[in-house]
């Protein structure tokens, strides 16, 4: 563990403290075995007064982090209508074209890429995990197992020429530097070209009392005005953003070099949106966050006791890192909850870091049904209540957030 720091990864002001979740297992790190030994680090969540961002106090390094990596992007309806949404919205605006050249950061098992992919003249992935880039090579989309950097994106655009355009999805978050993507976003992307940036939305994370979205991976926890600062201390400009609901609610922000700006008229909706954000910060949205969050964590665990006391059996749903989360901090384990349902079989088989829950198979889950859910991919709430739907069950559903609600089942 590097020594703590308590000063901004983004700009170098003071942090303060917003709230501590308590040692835990990074989120990810799935377990072999129900009573493996794990190993837990400090989860702290502190924010920045001056460039309004959120952010972990200490971070594992990227080698000790990923060296168990378990995440592919699911299939889901509710991500290709957003992807459907997010192509149109950057093809409306010209920041892609059939002519443009692109690169895709965090690239996973390929989802994105291969909607991207009919939709510019070429697109390749770059994602350091070895296992999940093979994935989407073996799909025919051009991936390189990397760590995106300075010295990759040198390296690629001596190769390869620079680029047009380069997205982002929901990986800036999971760097404790975020300036080294960025040095390497400056050396590849050509003049005139855009840099596209999706994360969740600290705004949205914050009113939904969203506590789950916090865990090791989860570094930055972004604002539009840390975006904004973030942007131009390396001379890019936001100028651009386009908000979704995909994980618990997330925006896009699109950056062009700060000399070129001028040439684009800026989207007036920006200043608004960021005077909006700085108003509720100032109304203290993350205090009132931090004192719903232990209200939440009682509420949840008492429903759930409750439910079993009356002799119902719980699985949760989504062996998300937000379900490590969610049931360590709340102190359920496999003994209110034998089972976690997830589709990814990489999962399966394995074990929750932590609490201990089991992750089983969907076709075994909807063979073996609970009474009910506990939706830890809560975020996918109603597809996956469609799903269970239509396999013929009507179990009782409980949802975490924004307040526990217990839907109940027929
Ligand atoms: P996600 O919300 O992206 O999780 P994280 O908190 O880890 O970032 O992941 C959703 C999980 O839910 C993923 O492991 C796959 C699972 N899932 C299903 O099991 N069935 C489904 O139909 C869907 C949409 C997701």
């Amino acid at each position: 563990m590097p020594p703590r720091q308590h000063r901004c990864r983004i700009c170098g002001a003071a942090t303060q403290l917003i709230i501590d979740m308590g040692d835990m297992p990074p989120a990810n790190w799935l377990m072999q075995s129900p009573s493996q030994h794990m190993v837990e680090f400090p989860l702290i969540m502190e924010s920045c007064k001056y460039c309004r961002s959120f952010q972990l106090r200490d971070c594992l390094d990227s080698q000790t982090l990923y060296r168990h990596y378990n995440y592919v992007t699911p299939s889901s309806r509710l991500l290709l209508s957003h992807y459907q949404r997010l192509t149109s919205f950057l093809e409306d605006r010209g920041y892609i074209a059939r002519d443009k050249k692109g690169l895709e950061i965090g690239s996973n098992a390929g989802e994105f890429l291969a909607h991207l992919a009919p939709r510019v003249g070429s697109i390749v992935g770059v994602d350091p995990a070895e296992n999940v880039a093979a994935m989407a090579a073996a799909r025919g989309l051009p991936t390189i197992a990397a760590f995106f950097d300075k010295s990759f994106a040198e390296k690629y655009r001596d190769e390869n020429g620079s680029v047009d355009f380069i997205a982002a999805r929901h990986c800036m978050a999971h760097n404790c530097d975020p300036y080294a993507i960025l040095d390497g976003v400056l050396a590849v992307l050509s003049e005139g070209g855009v840099f596209i940036m999706e994360n969740a939305y600290a705004i949205a994370t914050l009113k939904n009392n969203e506590f789950d979205q916090i865990y090791h991976e989860h570094m930055f926890y972004y604002t539009l005005t840390a975006i904004q600062k973030m942007f131009g201390r390396v001379g890019l400009a936001l100028t651009d953003v386009l908000y979704s609901d995909v994980h618990g609610g997330s925006v896009t922000c699109v950056a062009r070099r700060q000399n070129e700006v001028a040439a684009y008229p800026l989207d007036e909706a920006l200043t608004l949106d960021l005077r909006n954000e700085a108003e509720m910060l100032r109304a203290g949205l993350a205090q009132t966050f931090a004192r719903s969050v232990p209200k939440i964590k009682k509420e949840l665990h008492d429903v759930v006791c409750t439910l079993r006391k009356n002799g119902m059996r719980i699985y949760g749903y989504g062996a998300t890192a937000k379900g490590a989360t969610l049931l360590n901090y709340t102190k359920l384990t496999s003994k209110e909850i034998p089972y976690c349902v997830d589709s990814t079989l990489i999962k399966q088989g394995r074990f929750m870091p932590g609490c201990g829950v089991e992750i089983v198979s969907e076709e075994w889950a909807f063979h073996n049904p609970p009474d009910a859910f506990l939706l830890t991919a809560w975020n996918y709430r109603d597809e996956l209540m469609a799903k269970v739907a239509s396999a013929g069950l009507r179990p009782t559903f409980i949802l975490p957030f924004p307040s526990v609600e217990v839907i109940p089942g027929a």
